[in-house]
């Protein structure tokens, strides 16, 4: 949209003390009641350009009231009655976004002249200003629903934080806005879904549950299962496992071969066995003792319940996918991994199995991946002070972070805290590019304070669930841009 088109109107006008990114606004008689915090505003600069700023903290003045002297309306108020307000006024400062060019926005280089008018928008996306392309977007701007904001793909691979307190909306907004953003920019999505409820139920038919990956450091072999069914069954009569050898091979063998796809049950599963094991065992055992050994086998083996067959079936069936199908499915598309039902060590081994391969394929192979890995509950992962597992986690999300910049690997990072100990770990935190920040918690303040500086922080604290900041790179405005989204399921 040209500047042209845009509906303004007049509602105040620069006071005293502007610079060049920030400048006092006087509001217009009335206009106080219409204006509110965050309102975008363009400044028509009697210095000869366009600016575009956004309305922050605000201020209401009568020097008739102050509080360091004596005032006739002060005594006026001791009586009780209402002082004058002709002395009033209300103030806005104003953070530049930048100056409006026909090509785009880009920095605003001059001073602001004090005098100079300032106009709200009635009608027209301001956003369309920047001249940037509106397929990509992360939400609209606060109180405007037309006004979609948009985002710059091009920065993807460096990194995305979304911060706030527990149930402000971090989950749903990478669900229902950032997801769309990275399938719409190309990238496959790969989400962790710590707890099994934030995305696998919205995605039907892209989940992979925990159990069903294979992990190469404790990959049980169907030859330990035979050693347990025959251990089971009293080693068929036999002394031990030495004796009982010829039925484990045989039991092997037939587990092996076995199609799992059409037994649906335990029971169907021991009769199989029982069925096909004898004809094994002719391969392992002595002429003379195998119609023995065999009739050991069935009168043993037919004792033991269907249930443990069922759980056999379970864990042949579990471990479908290594983490090379798991990286490929994801790729193009988009798979969520279930991960609830796990112990927290085994959520981050199956966390690093996958990154292992794709740190490979990066580091040795120079493979671009075009995959985005979704890591909710961050913390988890690399906390603030991590030990074991999680400072292992820790080193390979720094590691990630530092080649997926170059192939094409973003990762976005989902956490409560930002810093400190309910936060996430600092050498993971520098590679974090975009940010999007909604009510932090109280003990986060300081932080807050340091990555928005021109945001009133009690204004942050009361911040509705699903507003956030946006700033970084991918943003196209130099300053947080408060956005909201909508959460219509299906
Ligand atoms: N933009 C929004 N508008 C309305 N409700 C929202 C919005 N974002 C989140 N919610 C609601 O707030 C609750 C918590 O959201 P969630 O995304 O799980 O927060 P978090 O991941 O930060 O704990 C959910 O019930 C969700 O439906
Ligand atoms: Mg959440």
């Amino acid at each position: 949209m040209e500047f042209e088109e845009l509906d303004l109107e007049h509602i105040g006008f620069i006071g005293d003390g502007a610079g060049i990114t920030w400048a006092p606004l006087i509001l217009i008689e009335g206009k106080e009641r219409e204006v509110g915090t965050e309102e975008l505003v363009i400044i028509e600069n009697l210095n000869g350009n366009r600016v575009l700023a956004v309305c922050r903290r605000g201020f209401g003045r009568s020097p008739g009231l102050r509080r360091d002297r004596y005032t006739p309306g002060r005594a006026y108020v001791r009586i009780g009655r209402r002082p004058s307000s002709s002395r009033d006024s209300f103030d806005f400062e104003l953070s530049v976004i930048g100056e409006v060019a026909p090509d785009g926005l880009r920095q605003n280089k001059l001073i602001i002249a004090p005098r100079s008018e300032v106009y709200r928008f009635r009608g027209g996306n301001p956003f369309t200003l920047m001249k940037v392309d509106m397929r990509y977007e992360v939400g609209y701007y606060k109180d405007h629903k037309e006004w979609r904001v948009p985002a710059l793909p091009e920065y993807i691979p460096y990194h995305i934080g979304v911060f706030c307190t527990t149930g402000w909306g971090k989950t749903s907004l990478v669900r229902h806005k950032i997801i769309p953003l990275l399938r719409e920019a190309g990238y496959g999505v790969l989400v962790f879904d710590w707890k099994g409820d934030d995305y696998a139920p919205y995605f039907p038919g892209k989940v992979i549950r925990a159990d069903e990956i294979i992990l190469e450091v404790e990959e049980r072999g169907l030859d330990d299962m035979a050693e347990h069914l025959i251990e089971r069954a009293y080693y068929c009569g036999s002394s031990g496992y030495q004796g009982a050898i010829r039925y484990i091979l045989a039991l092997t063998d037939v587990l092996h071969n076995l199609n799992l796809d059409e037994i649906e049950s335990g029971a169907e599963l021991k009769a199989i066995l029982l069925e096909e094991t004898p004809k094994y065992i002719v391969n392992y055992a002595s002429t003379r003792y195998v119609d023995e050994n065999i009739r050991l086998f069935k009168s043993y083996f037919s004792r033991l319940s269907d249930s443990i067959f069922d759980e056999c079936l379970r864990r042949m069936r579990e471990g479908r996918y290594s983490a090379e199908d798991v990286i490929e499915m994801a790729r193009g598309d988009l798979r969520v991994i279930d991960l609830s039902g796990r112990e927290s060590d085994e959520k981050l081994r199956i966390f690093l199995e996958i990154a292992r391969v794709l740190r490979y394929r990066m580091d040795v192979e120079k493979q671009r991946i075009g995959l985005a890995l979704v890591i909710d509950e961050a913390p988890q992962y690399c906390p603030y002070g991590s030990l074991g597992l999680q400072r292992e986690t820790t080193r390979m999300i720094v590691d990630l972070c530092a080649l997926g910049r170059s192939y094409q690997l973003p990762i976005i990072l989902l956490s409560q805290g930002i810093m400190g100990e309910i936060g996430i770990n600092a050498a993971v935190r520098r590679n974090i590019n975009t940010w999007f920040v909604g009510k932090v918690h109280p003990l986060d303040r300081g932080e807050a304070e340091k990555l928005l500086p021109d945001v009133d922080l009690e204004f942050l604290q009361s911040l509705e669930v699903g507003h956030f900041y946006f700033f970084g790179n991918m943003s196209p405005s130099p300053v947080p841009l408060l956005i909201r989204f909508e959460v219509e399921e299906g």
